[in-house]
């Protein structure tokens, strides 16, 4: 089967670090074609920076990063420092990588990348608020007809949120932009904290990727062990959750997951609901299916996943 063209979009961020190295450590399946930052997790140039970084650990510099919107559409900016660190890189020496940023603003670059790709050949990785592809879909919106589809690390049905008892953070980041690539009518699949709360770092996991024993693998494990304390200690978890790399693990491995095509809005009315993931589960609203809502997933074969690959890089 022939990769797929893919354009990672993304605020590393701890797992979304751990995201990129599982794409790059997968030329067969995944043409990275750029990766896309966004300010989310962190400011902007400490995300750009930090992508710069998990491309010189992947050892794909010729990826180029480009720097996108700095804050989101509409509300004030928010970050998740408490989270990820003031670094945004936590468990590891953080320093200014090697090669620098790709000229023009990431927007620019989904507007001729997108406008100008065979029709639905390039997907999408959301992996942080989305923030730049809504900016280009309201610059541009004939750029849908260049996206195959779009697969967002986001929302929050089954599980409650991580930034408010009803929000996940990449909603509650930009809810505006989930609404405007929401209305653009581009092919959605959301994998949420239903999902990814299932899919926990524990002891023998850990030990599984630092048996590994290579550079990478070994910086996954400091990243994640520094990482998942904050997560365990809120949500009482057994294990920290390792969300975005699920939406590359999706792409590689469907069937490690399961979910059904569903109605989803997004609230971004002011209030204790800001941010919320409306995901309508059981069909009461009668609309019609929006998004692929992924609920299931297999938190080993993720992991094994993760290790086989990991195993590749340097
Ligand atoms: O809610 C989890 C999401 O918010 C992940 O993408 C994490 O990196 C943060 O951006
Ligand atoms: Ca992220």
């Amino acid at each position: 089967m022939a990769p797929i063209d893919l354009i990672i979009d993304t605020d590393p961020g701890a797992d979304d670090v751990v995201a990129l190295l599982l794409a790059m450590a997968s030329p067969n399946e995944l043409n990275i074609r750029a990766i896309t930052t966004v300010a989310g997790n962190v400011s902007l140039d400490k995300a750009a920076r930090n992508a710069r970084l998990a491309r010189e650990w992947g050892g794909r510099e010729e990826i180029p990063v480009y720097a996108g919107a700095p804050a989101p559409l509409q509300r004030s900016p928010v970050y998740a420092q408490d989270i990820h660190g003031d670094e945004g890189l936590p468990g590891v020496e953080v320093y200014e990588p090697r090669k620098g940023l790709a000229e023009g603003s990431a927007v620019r670059y989904l507007i001729d990348t997108l406008g100008s790709a065979e029709p639905h050949s390039i997907t999408l990785a959301m992996l942080g608020p989305q923030t730049n592809l809504a900016l280009a879909l309201l610059q541009a919106p004939e750029i849908v007809r260049g996206i195959k589809e779009v697969v967002v690390m986001g929302g929050a049905h089954f599980n409650g949120g991580n930034i408010t008892p009803v929000a996940e953070f990449n909603l509650f980041a930009d809810p505006h932009a989930a609404e405007v690539v929401m209305g653009s009518g581009v092919r959605l699949t959301y994998l949420p904290l239903d999902a990814t709360h299932q899919v926990l770092t524990s002891e023998a996991r850990l030990a599984q990727l630092r048996a590994l024993n290579n550079s990478a693998s070994q910086r996954v494990v400091a990243i994640l062990e520094a990482y998942i304390k904050a997560d365990m200690t809120r949500y009482d978890l057994p294990g920290g959750p390792v969300h975005d790399a699920c939406v590359i693990a999706w792409l590689l491995r469907p069937q490690l997951f399961e979910g059904r095509r569903i109605y989803l809005q997004v609230d971004s009315r002011e209030g204790p609901t800001f941010g919320q993931s409306i995901a309508d589960w059981h069909g009461a609203l009668q609309q019609p299916a929006n998004v692929t809502w992924i609920a299931r997933a297999d938190a080993q074969g993720f992991f094994d996943l993760l290790s086989a690959r990991l195993a590749r890089l340097m």
